[in-house]
């Protein structure tokens, strides 16, 4: 018998959003293998400089921490000696969330149009660049085909001997005068920045393909700038850091007495200028969940029109999209018992001595922030351990409580009807119905075939005459959360829908069967109302089919249990 792995549905939820109790035990076990897997990680020889902060946070509460001190210093200069999530590291480019959120902002109070080129702001931009075509939405999104760098990352600063490399030997006539170019000596300004710009060509054509750029948010830096009146620097403080309580957070080198400086070549200390907006912020672990819970709980309410974890364009692998500026990460391989994708909205930092990476996991309501000082390829390995096991252990509780608060027999309220319906949750299959019987009709029965199953006709939109049943792939009736409520400022009586889910059972039959469109509300409506629509009561255990005019309730329920785990209040 072949293992069916159930795709289960990747464009709609599989559960809704859950809020973590505090304390939970099967967490609380999960985590702290994690915390030994991390011990072994970092007893490496090779992290022995290296320390780092990881927090993970719900929507509402920091539910874990793990801390690591290097075990060498730079005696000199050593910082920091007891890493917590008061630790400050230099976060990077994850400064470029901080000014699009600013950008959102301006936008939302009419100030800027995402959809403004960027020389309506900055007039005095010129050469080859396309900036009439280049909107603020397009920079935001790394879409601008503008190159990475202005005044970083050139080899002349980099290397003793470009000639050792078989680079001709050149002139430094012309070039910028700041950060590396000066031996960090002069932070660059917007005149350095813009003088660079203007020698620059474009990669690609604007909003034709994604690619990195740090030059990008430099620009959007700018413009924050002049819409405010502000300095930038001012604008984020007072804008963001002020009102979320990030404390520690910073463009300014803070006192050593928090630092978390590694031995050898760092970045500590270097004033990045103009180039703050796309990499100059010092933050600390506690500070950055304060951000990513802020994120997790206003991603879709900063402004009209955004949604700011949606992807932008693909990005490099066929896993991975751009966002503004998230790099989202989408995975059909962590899962065990199913190939449900989990989707990670990221966004990642480095400088010489620091990586750190943010990530929100929406459909699980819980985000993660990695700050690593020393060795960069601690980030990767750190991230690796905590999501993957973490999530497989969070997908076991969720299930468990699925089946808890969902499933059972419902049968109908109106006790002349005969109708029912058994739903079931598991990880492989999600939440299914079973069987289901309509005013004495079989609607659905998971032991008959597709064909005597009339509801699966009207969602598949197959047709009796189907012949070769059984070269198709399996098919279930899943229900999956619309996170939406009939009562919203109740938060009461939860939508879901009825979808037909497919199983891969390893033999792929041809190429376009990987083709699939979100199309969840192709079930039709019977006299008006949808019939696959179904909205769970979970205080009267009452699940209400308004399609087909019938309210049933769970029986036999092992009651008791409390729906809270899934009331998800944003
Ligand atoms: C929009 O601009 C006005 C005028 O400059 C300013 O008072 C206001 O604070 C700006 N809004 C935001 C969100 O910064
Ligand atoms: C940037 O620095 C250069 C060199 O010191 C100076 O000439 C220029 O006026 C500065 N530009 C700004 C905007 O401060
Ligand atoms: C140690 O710190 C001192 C003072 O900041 C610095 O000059 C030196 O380069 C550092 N040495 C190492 C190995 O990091
Ligand atoms: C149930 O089926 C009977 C017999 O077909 C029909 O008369 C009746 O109207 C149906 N009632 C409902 C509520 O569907
Ligand atoms: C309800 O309908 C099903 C399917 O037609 C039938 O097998 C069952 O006997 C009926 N139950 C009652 C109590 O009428
Ligand atoms: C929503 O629920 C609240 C509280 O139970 C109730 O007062 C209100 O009438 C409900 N709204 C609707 C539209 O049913």
């Amino acid at each position: 018998m072949l293992s069916l792995l159930w795709f289960a549905t990747g464009i709609v939820p599989a559960f809704p959003v859950p809020t973590w109790p505090h304390g939970n035990k099967d967490i609380q076990s999960t985590l702290a293998s994690i915390e030994e897997r991390l011990k072994d990680l970092v007893a490496n020889e090779k992290y022995g400089t290296t320390s780092f902060s990881v927090q993970l946070t719900s929507n509402t509460e920091s539910l874990w921490t793990q801390f690591h001190t290097a075990r060498k210093f730079n005696e000199s200069r050593p910082g920091d000696r007891h890493v917590d999530g008061d630790s400050v590291y230099r976060i990077a480019s994850i400064s470029k969330l901080f000014t699009t959120l600013g950008l959102l902002y301006q936008h939302d109070a009419g100030n800027v149009s995402l959809d403004d080129p960027i020389s309506k702001y900055i007039p005095k931009l010129s050469g080859d660049l396309p900036w009439d075509d280049i909107t603020l939405r397009i920079l935001a999104s790394q879409l601008s085909g503008i190159p990475r760098e202005t005044v970083q990352s050139d080899i002349i600063n980099l290397v003793e001997d470009p000639t050792a490399f078989g680079l001709p030997p050149v002139s430094r006539d012309g070039l910028p005068t700041c950060d590396e170019y000066s031996g960090f000596e002069r932070p660059c300004n917007w005149t350095d920045i813009l003088d660079a710009l203007s020698k620059f060509q474009p990669i690609f054509a604007p909003n034709q393909k994604s690619t990195y750029s740090n030059a990008a948010f430099e620009l959007i830096g700018l413009v924050l700038e002049k819409v405010s009146g502000e300095k930038y620097e001012d604008y984020i403080q007072h804008a963001i850091f002020d009102p979320l309580g990030m404390k520690s957070s910073t463009f300014k080198t803070p006192s050593d007495k928090h630092a978390v400086i590694p031995s050898g070549e760092t970045y500590w200390g270097i004033n990045e200028g103009s180039q703050n907006p796309t990499g100059g912020i010092y933050s600390t672990a506690s500070d950055m969940t304060k951000f990513v819970r802020y994120i997790m709980t206003h991603f879709n309410t900063l402004a009209t029109g955004v949604n700011w974890l949606m992807p932008a364009s693909p990005s490099g692998g066929i896993y991975n999209f751009y966002g503004m500026p998230f790099e989202i990460f989408r995975t059909d391989k962590l899962l065990e018992d199913s190939a449900r994708p989990v989707t990670f909205v990221t966004k990642g930092g480095g400088l010489p001595a620091y990586s750190s990476k943010v990530i929100v996991m929406p459909e699980y309501g819980l985000g993660l922030t990695v700050l690593v000082g020393g060795e960069a390829d601690l980030l990767d390995e750190i991230i690796e351990i905590v999501t993957v096991d973490l999530l497989r252990a969070v997908e076991k509780i969720i299930w468990k409580e699925v089946e808890e608060v969902y499933s059972g027999v419902y049968t109908a309220i109106d006790p002349s009807l005969n109708s029912t319906l058994v739903l079931s949750a598991s990880p492989s299959t999600g939440l299914i119905i079973n069987s289901w019987i309509s005013n004495s009709t079989v609607v659905y029965s998971d032991s008959a075939t597709k064909k005597d199953n009339p509801i699966m006709n009207i969602l598949t939109g197959s047709t009796e005459s189907d012949e070769d049943e059984d070269q198709e792939p399996p098919v279930r009736l899943q229900l999956s959360p619309t996170l939406l409520y009939k009562n919203e400022s109740a938060q009461q009586g939860q939508i879901w829908m009825l979808t037909a889910s497919y199983a891969r059972d390893g033999k792929q039959r041809k190429v376009w069967d990987d083709d699939c469109t979100a199309d969840v509300d192709s079930g039709g409506a019977y006299a008006g109302i949808s019939i696959t629509k179904g909205v769970f009561w979970l205080e009267d255990e009452v699940l209400e089919l308004p399609g087909w005019r019938v309210k049933t309730k769970r029986t036999g329920s092992k009651g008791g249990k409390s729906p809270a785990f899934f009331k998800q209040d944003l």
